[in-house]
């Protein structure tokens, strides 16, 4: 008899069709995000789950189960996963790191092009029939990228993924991160380590590269952004909960900082009446940091891969845990 797996949406047509040759597949087709009530009735006799970043997977959930042998999120945070609960379960749990470094890095840069250079304001200013007359000395002049300071926080594989980036435009880049890289490395990549508190006061653009934990919940608030120097941005492909919104609703109102791109938010989707729609001085995007066709793709390689090698008591390719 086929082992049972569940998934809390559909993936690629190839992933299914792969999963179909192994397993005895179900796939959720209702409300998105999977409702905590049918994910506990659904988890129950599965030996596999595929699950995404909105799916809440909690003691609760993983209690339930009572044949689960993995937990194959589509996605690099984990967050969503009560990964120590699983790991004492000892339900494996995989993840797709690497494939997505580049298309992550690439959207956090063009936040960073798109918040200096004011593309989607300029977008806006045409849709709305604003665009009168601009070429003068001060109208709508935006910010040159070379020769600013960014700042990198967490210089992981997204964060190197950036600075090599930020090189080529010619910027200056000093980051923080828990470990100081190798001197080598950072000559190579054209680097310098900062403390954190050197990082926020003399950075013109913050990029945010940490995962969501208790360490890093609101690590960015108004503490912060008083540091941060008034004419300086924040980029956050991350995770939304480690930027506190509603102070930096009042930070960029007050212009404390001068913008923000943000791909990340406390609750997503956000709110039609979210306070940062009204803002002018900050670019939103709807978590799309791995959302290209290619990288998508590949992430749906591994999350099957992962799947199959924990159903089969191994180790999957990327494992968090046990
Ligand atoms: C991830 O994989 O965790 C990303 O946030 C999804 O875009």
């Amino acid at each position: 008899m086929k082992e049972k797996i569940f998934l809390t949406r559909t993936l690629h047509d190839f992933a299914i069709k792969e999963l179909k040759k192994n397993f005895q597949v179900e796939i959720h087709k209702g409300k998105i995000p999977i409702p905590q009530s049918t994910l506990k009735s659904k988890i129950k006799n599965v030996d596999g789950l595929i699950c995404f970043p909105y799916d809440k997977i909690d003691k609760k959930i993983i209690e339930t189960a009572e044949n689960l042998k993995v937990i194959s999120t589509y996605s690099v945070g984990y967050d969503h996963i009560d990964t120590q609960f699983a790991k004492e379960k000892k339900i494996r749990v995989g993840y797709t790191p690497e494939v997505l470094t580049d298309a992550t890095a690439d959207l956090a840069f063009g936040l960073l092009i798109d918040s200096l250079r004011r593309i989607s304001e300029g977008d806006r200013l045409i849709r709305k029939g604003k665009w009168k007359q601009i070429y003068g000395a001060y109208d709508y002049v935006g910010l040159d990228l070379q020769e600013k300071t960014l700042g990198i926080i967490g210089l992981g594989r997204i964060g190197k993924a950036l600075a090599k980036r930020a090189k080529a435009f010619n910027m200056k880049i000093i980051y923080h991160n828990r470990k100081q890289i190798t001197k080598g490395q950072e000559r190579k990549l054209g680097v310098k380590y900062a403390t954190f508190d050197k990082l926020i006061t003399q950075s013109d653009i913050i990029s945010i590269h940490v995962p969501h934990t208790k360490e890093t919940n609101g690590m960015f608030n108004m503490k912060i952004f008083k540091k941060m120097k008034n004419d300086s941005f924040l980029i956050n492909t991350s995770r939304g909960k480690v930027v506190n919104e509603k102070d930096l609703t009042l930070a960029l109102k007050q212009k404390t900082i001068a913008g923000a791109g943000l791909d990340v938010f406390e609750i997503e989707p956000i709110r039609k009446n979210h306070p940062f729609i009204k803002l002018e001085n900050i670019v939103l995007a709807p978590h799309v940091g791995s959302s290209t066709k290619e990288t998508r793709g590949k992430m749906a390689e591994i999350t099957v891969k992962n799947l199959i090698l924990g159903i089969n008591g191994k180790k999957p390719i990327y494992s968090i845990g046990y």
